[in-house]
């Protein structure tokens, strides 16, 4: 008897599977589905849905000042959900289907909890086959934030989005590791200059052929770009970034955790290490580095110190990370 009320209580797991159709015909109900995409995995409901989209926010526990990536098939789809400027069109060309995702202004189709009440959406074509597939399957785009509780680290596998939301969605349309391992780069286009809102898999070097790049610094507060919210992408064990051998002197009698690109040193005090890339390629670091967080974070270590990575390429974003996850 005991158990049966058990058996009745407990919330139901997300199934994992690679079934397209069946994660359309969720989608097209109004349920939430985890979906796959080259950056990290995607909270995805219908776009043009209000209710739909209210349960990412109560699943994520978002804060509904924080809008959302709206994702379409195409860069001609954009098109329809908002004003395409030239320079956006010209990005497009090169960077979609891709990890760039342009904050465009919207047209009334796009429900007004997607852009918290914003008069821009942000809007990205995903490259992951499974999720072009099922774009193409479906007649709306779909929101979708990355698949994680708020605040907490990314999700680059359907294991790691079953983790952090398991029983609150029905289905996590399962893609593999994403490739990339980073989220896109959320840019808005001021006065022709291209303003770089969150740094990511989109490098400020390969941006600045197409015209002048600047990066806003996030703010503690939050407001307009929310993305920029000084804490985020964070584990649960507390992480300090830096010079790694100075912060292995600083934390000499702490039991800690190191988080570093190639060169591993050596203290006795370490009860766990991380190599991001032995070739010491920011790529593959960036790939990594989700997954290595993860790992760190359930060795119970005390802190986990983490090397700041040279300022190229994907090393600003990877950088961008370590900073908001050291943030408090
Ligand atoms: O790679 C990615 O971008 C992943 C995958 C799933 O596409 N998505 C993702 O979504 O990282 P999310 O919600 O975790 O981050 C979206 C970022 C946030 O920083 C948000 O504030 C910003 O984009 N953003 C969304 N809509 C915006 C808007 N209308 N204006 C300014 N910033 C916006
Ligand atoms: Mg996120």
């Amino acid at each position: 008897m005991t158990r049966r009320l058990e058996c009745t209580l407990s919330t139901p797991m997300a199934v994992i599977g690679k079934d397209i159709l069946h994660a359309a015909e969720l989608l097209r109900a109004n349920h939430l589905v985890a979906i796959p995409t080259e950056t990290v995995y995607g909270l995805a409901a219908n776009a043009l849905d209000s209710k739909a989209v209210l349960k990412i926010y109560e699943a994520k526990g978002r804060p509904q000042f924080n809008p959302l990536i709206v994702h379409v098939k195409s860069a001609h789809e954009m098109k329809k959900y908002a004003d395409v400027p030239p320079l956006v069109e010209r990005l497009a060309a090169k960077f979609s289907p891709g990890p760039l995702t342009y904050v465009v202004r919207k047209k009334k189709i796009i429900p007004d909890i997607v852009t918290a009440g914003g008069e821009s959406v942000a809007l990205r074509v995903p490259a992951h086959p499974m999720a072009r597939q099922l774009l193409e399957e479906l007649d709306f785009p779909l929101a979708a934030p990355s698949a994680n509780p708020s605040g907490t680290i990314s999700p680059v596998s359907a294991a790691h989005v079953a983790d952090g939301l398991g029983d609150k969605l029905e289905y996590i349309l399962d893609g593999g590791v994403s490739t990339l391992g980073l989220e896109s780069t959320v840019v808005a286009i001021e006065d022709d200059t291209i303003l770089i809102l969150r740094l990511g898999a989109t490098t400020p070097e390969m941006l600045a052929p197409f015209a002048g790049v600047k990066i806003q610094t996030h703010t503690a507060t939050g407001t307009g770009s929310p993305g920029r919210l000084k804490s985020h992408y964070a584990p649960k064990t507390r992480l300090v970034a830096g010079d790694i051998r100075t912060l292995l002197e600083v934390h000499r009698a702490e039991r800690v955790a190191v988080l570093i690109l190639w060169d591993l040193p050596r203290a006795p005090n370490i009860v766990a290490a991380e190599v991001l890339s032995a070739k010491r390629d920011l790529t593959e670091a960036a790939h990594n580095l989700f997954s290595a967080m993860r790992r760190l974070d359930s060795v119970g270590a005390d802190i986990i110190l983490a090397e700041r990575m040279p300022e190229e390429g994907f090393g600003f974003a990877i950088n961008d990370r370590l900073e908001r996850a050291s943030a408090t």
